[in-house]
């Protein structure tokens, strides 16, 4: 058996152990397509057979901390339990599901789960080890606009726009969105709030091919779409709509590797 398969077949028995619940369902269902997201990504920019291979490990257990977190703490929010990037660390050198994956491969994979959901990735990681964080922040953002843009809201642990009435959180975040700053998700209150901070994430992708992915399926529309009708919205489409168009059209013969420079 290859070591993709392995490492299914071990997923797939200890996620069996957890599903009792609808988010447990959907948490193992977000790995599933962001292995997908993250060989086809890795194939597309034509990285070397060996990985492509890693980069859908990585994906595999990139959220191995989830399913204790939600049976453990009933929650998905770190902040309310554990940091679930250091915790899937702990848990892979614990479980030990791959004793085949030594060495560098091994140290990349624990690597890129830690810093998968960090704000930023760290500076002193080895080329290979920052190419490898960096595919998987981008495969993992991709299918999270699947799911938030889907009919489960519920998923993401807030509710509709309409459920927000005041949060003086909201004008930062909008002026962050529309000066291309990275907002953080530490007071993420409404599902509002929750749309403008992953708008956000446009100017956190490494991959060119992700955004035109993300562009291709609609997700930035879908997200607009529910914001709130007014001028802020209408200030953040045409934002969104020519930074994305920007984007595309500069690096359309950009590197080789399809990196963005930013
Ligand atoms: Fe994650």
């Amino acid at each position: 058996m290859d070591i993709s398969a392995q490492a299914f077949r071990w997923f797939t028995s200890y996620v069996s152990d957890f599903k009792t619940e609808q988010n447990i369902i959907l948490k193992e269902e977000h790995t599933e397509k962001v292995v997908l997201e993250a060989v086809s990504l890795a194939r597309i920019l034509d990285w070397p057979e060996e990985d492509i291979i890693l980069a859908g490990l990585i994906a595999r257990f990139h959220d191995l901390a989830r399913f204790e977190q939600f049976s453990r703490f009933k929650t998905f929010k770190d902040k309310d339990s554990k940091d679930h990037g250091d915790w899937g660390v702990e848990l892979f050198e614990e479980l030990n599901p791959l004793p085949p994956l030594m060495g560098e491969d091994r140290r990349i994979l624990l690597s890129a789960i830690r810093y998968h959901n960090k704000k930023s990735i760290p500076g002193g990681l080895t080329e290979r080890e920052r190419q490898h964080c960096r595919l998987i922040r981008d495969a993992d953002k991709i299918d999270i606009y699947r799911v938030v843009t889907g009919s489960d809201v519920s998923f993401t642990g807030v509710g509709s726009c309409e459920d927000n009435t005041t949060s003086p959180y909201l004008s930062l975040l909008i002026d962050n969105l529309l000066n291309g700053i990275q907002s953080d998700n530490t007071h993420l209150k409404t599902r509002e709030e929750l749309i403008l901070l992953q708008l956000g994430w446009i100017y956190d992708l490494n991959y060119l091919e992700s955004l035109r992915i993300i562009d291709r399926r609609g997700y930035l529309n879908l997200l607009i779409e529910e914001l709130p009708e007014g001028q802020d919205r209408d200030r953040i489409e045409k934002h969104i709509q020519k930074t994305v168009a920007e984007k595309l059209s500069n690096r359309i013969t950009g590197s080789k590797a399809g990196q963005m420079a930013y």
